[in-house]
């Protein structure tokens, strides 16, 4: 059974006041609570197994390369991926999706060729493009929106060509919460010769994710938004992508051989196995060992009752700010459609203000532009402040964040 109550004794922070009052914690899309499971297990590898991976052949060496390697298996499995071999841990959704715009798009991508990209992206795949198509000469398309604030599907059909090397959208909108259809982006995508590389940053920590069913060709998330630690993130590849595009970093772990030629003074280098090849210099072992602790703590509960919890506070939230006078609330206004990530302001005050105020209460949202300026342009806002949940948030919690708002509307 599915118990937010219960759920919430794993987490030492909530126990926490914040201003005299209980703390409420709804800046979950920002990043996310840790379990006491996580952080022991953090704790454990640094008190018993510390070690460098894939280097010596003594003990301790031999169980943190097994523990790291078993992570990379927990994270595999967890989005259906066909073995460790597509599975890249790096520092978050910020850096594999550098690492696909370097590793693969400097070589893949240049004059004349299109990316296409939508307006509803975090700037984390955006940026990437734009510098690179500075410096290899190939252009963007920005695919707009649909008047329900999702992804304007017609648009990306009109606007893909065969030119199109890659299609790079979010899985779930980091500002509406908007669950878009991937298997369409991708069947879009493959049907014109194009990747697709998908920002799963808000989607894997709170919906079932099959990466063979949506049958895309690069997933990237961070393990902190998903109750692991900050500084581990995962890019999924698919196997024979990864085998044929060139490493992101060069360094120790990801070569095999490093062979000096005495007569030309050049050294012939040939490259690790998948996925070490794509994991430059000493990894970040222990929070990989904390992030497979995350994965299978939300396995345990199960992603669909997850989404499913969910989708009730966020029916029920939205409800009720509906019923504000002086509250707008921007894209779709249907649950089903989202993940649990309300955007809205009070009229008369910033998205700061309010941050602020709820603050006095305990109270934790984000404001501001979330990473998503040209979004916020479309919508004609100059911020917002935003609530997301995640399992450990209560309907409780929602009727103090909204006694709060119905203060401010007060004033
Ligand atoms: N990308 C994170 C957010 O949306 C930080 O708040």
């Amino acid at each position: 059974m599915f118990d937010p109550h219960k759920i919430r004794e794993d987490f030492p922070i909530l126990k926490r006041k914040i201003n005299n009052h209980p703390l409420v914690y709804l800046d979950n899309a920002a990043t996310s609570q840790k379990p006491r499971q996580v952080i022991e297990a953090i704790k454990n590898f640094y008190e018993n197994r510390n070690a460098n991976v894939h280097r010596a052949v003594h003990t301790l060496s031999q169980e943190a390369s097994e523990l790291y390697e078993k992570a990379h298996e927990e994270v595999a499995d967890f989005i259906n991926a066909d073995g460790i071999e597509e599975i890249v841990f790096v520092r978050g959704t910020t850096e594999a999706i550098n690492l696909v715009a370097y590793s693969w798009g400097l070589r893949n991508l240049k004059k004349g060729d299109e990316v296409i990209v939508s307006l509803m992206e975090h700037h984390s795949n955006i940026v990437p493009w734009e510098i690179l198509s500075k410096i290899n000469g190939f252009s963007i398309k920005y695919v707009g929106l649909n008047d329900e604030g999702g992804l304007d599907y017609e648009a990306y059909e009109e606007l893909i060509t065969k030119k199109t090397k890659i299609a790079c959208f979010s899985h779930v909108s980091n500002f509406s919460g908007i669950i878009n259809d991937v298997k369409r982006i991708a069947k879009i995508a493959h049907d014109h010769g194009a990747l697709t590389l998908i920002d799963g940053a808000q989607s894997v920590p709170h919906l079932p994710t099959d990466v063979r069913d949506l049958d895309v060709d690069f997933l990237a998330f961070s393990g902190h938004k998903m109750l692991g630690p900050t500084g581990i993130g995962v890019l999924y590849g698919k196997r024979d992508i990864l085998e044929n595009m060139e490493p992101f970093q060069g360094g120790g772990e990801m070569i095999r051989e490093v062979l000096f030629d005495s007569i030309t003074q050049r050294c012939t280098i040939t490259w690790n196995n998948l996925p070490w090849k794509f994991e430059a210099g000493t990894p970040n072992i222990c929070d990989g060992v904390g992030l497979m602790e995350a994965v299978k703590y939300l396995r345990a509960i199960g992603m669909e009752n997850v989404q499913a919890h969910e989708h009730v506070l966020t029916e029920y939230a939205m409800k009720r700010m509906l019923e504000c006078r002086n509250v707008e609330i921007y894209g779709p206004k249907d649950a089903s459609l989202k993940c649990g990530i309300i955007p809205f302001n009070v009229e008369g005050f910033s998205s700061h203000d309010v941050a602020l105020f709820l603050d006095n209460y305990g109270i934790m949202i984000r404001s501001g532009f979330h990473c998503t300026q040209p979004l916020h342009t479309i919508f004609k806002l100059k911020s917002s402040a935003r609530v997301s949940f995640y399992i450990y948030n209560t309907r409780e919690e929602v009727d103090k964040f909204m006694e709060a708002l119905m203060e401010i509307e007060q004033i």
